[in-house]
């Protein structure tokens, strides 16, 4: 599938980076091929529109932050969050030309991040109660770019046949045991793998969860929400509940943005925050060493025959059926390298 090519892919939110960015000034991004610009009004909130000036195309994320608006930084033309372009500084009683204005994305801040939708939302951002809930702290880990498509990520998050080769220089000895239980449950935000099982701590890291014994019970509810989001809620037998949200954000047919954060009902005393990251980052380049070679389009329609499956590939071939039904509900097949190019 290619991400680029499939217009129902726009009408989602994706995460795009932390706030916090935005005080630099105007940031571009790429989002699904488009080229975009964000910056922050003066009210704190975001605001998105298409990297190029109408005057003379030059990028707007180039340009700074006046007030609410945008400033080109070329001749200094100003556009507000709707996109209009609002003054023209050598234009004498600032007369607008018609039509000049750039395209304006849906924008929002959630959770502490940047979230855009190219065109209409087709639902909400996902919920995350612990946002809000007391107790919870929320720990930023990373924003990164990797050569892979997001299919192949999400798939990737609920795939447990993977662990034991890719991940054998961390935590992967789960082959050498079987859950107490594993259940998959659609739902109409995607689905729910539920899973429980023994875990080795992590070594030198028995703070990561909350206990001192070789080994732990840990409770997997690891949800997939439509197209690219997971969140991934651990819960021990010591009471410590520790969720993961990942967004594998497309910017094109070939790579993603990958943004991760964590809550967690303890404190930095408890389990320090770096010391989290460091074990979840080193988890993390195990998988994009193999993830970067993978052929980032993701065929979706698997009567195509494109890739061989097996039986533990359950979670990533329900992604794929949903995904393709998501296509045709509104009315679009899939689109992939050979058909984009005949
Ligand atoms: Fe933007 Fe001229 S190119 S103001
Ligand atoms: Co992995």
């Amino acid at each position: 599938m290619l991400v680029t090519q499939q217009k129902t892919l726009r009408r989602f939110w994706y995460a795009i980076m932390p706030m916090e960015k935005l005080a630099n000034g105007p940031q571009p991004f790429t989002l699904l091929g488009e080229p975009i610009v964000i910056w922050q009004k003066s009210d704190g909130s975001p605001a998105a529109v298409r990297d190029r000036c109408c005057h003379r195309t030059a990028k707007l994320s180039k340009g700074f932050v006046e007030g609410d608006h945008i400033v080109c930084g070329y001749h200094g033309w100003q556009y507000d969050c709707r996109g209009a372009c609002v003054k023209i500084p050598q234009s004498p009683g600032n007369t607008i030309p018609p039509g000049a204005k750039v395209d304006a994305f849906h924008c929002q801040e959630k959770y502490g991040y940047v979230w855009v939708a190219l065109e209409d939302p087709l639902k909400p951002v996902f919920e995350i109660p612990e946002h809000a809930a007391p107790g919870y702290r929320c720990i930023q880990q990373f924003d990164v770019r990797w050569q892979t498509g997001a299919l192949r990520l999400m798939e990737n998050s609920f795939d447990a046949a993977h662990f034991a080769f890719v991940h054998k220089g961390t935590f992967g000895q789960f082959h050498a045991q079987k859950p107490e239980f594993f259940e998959i449950r659609e739902t109409d935000y995607g689905f729910e793998a539920e899973t429980r099982l023994v875990i080795n701590n992590p070594p030198a890291s028995h703070r990561i969860t909350g206990s001192t014994e070789p080994t732990t019970r840990r409770h997997f509810r690891n949800q997939w929400h439509l197209p690219f989001n997971r969140r991934l809620g651990l819960s021990y037998p010591n009471g410590l509940e520790h969720l993961i949200v990942t967004c594998a954000t497309p910017i094109d047919d070939a790579h993603i943005q990958i943004l991760q954060w964590l809550y967690r009902n303890d404190s930095e005393a408890d389990c320090p925050a770096s010391e989290l990251n460091d074990w979840d980052l080193r988890v993390i380049a195990e998988d994009k060493e193999i993830l970067e070679t993978v052929d980032a389009d993701a065929p979706v329609d698997v009567s195509r025959r494109m890739e061989q499956n097996m039986a533990a590939d359950q979670p990533g071939l329900i992604m794929r059926r949903r995904l393709l039904a998501l296509l045709q509900a509104h009315g679009e097949q899939e689109v992939h390298r050979a058909t984009a190019q005949a």
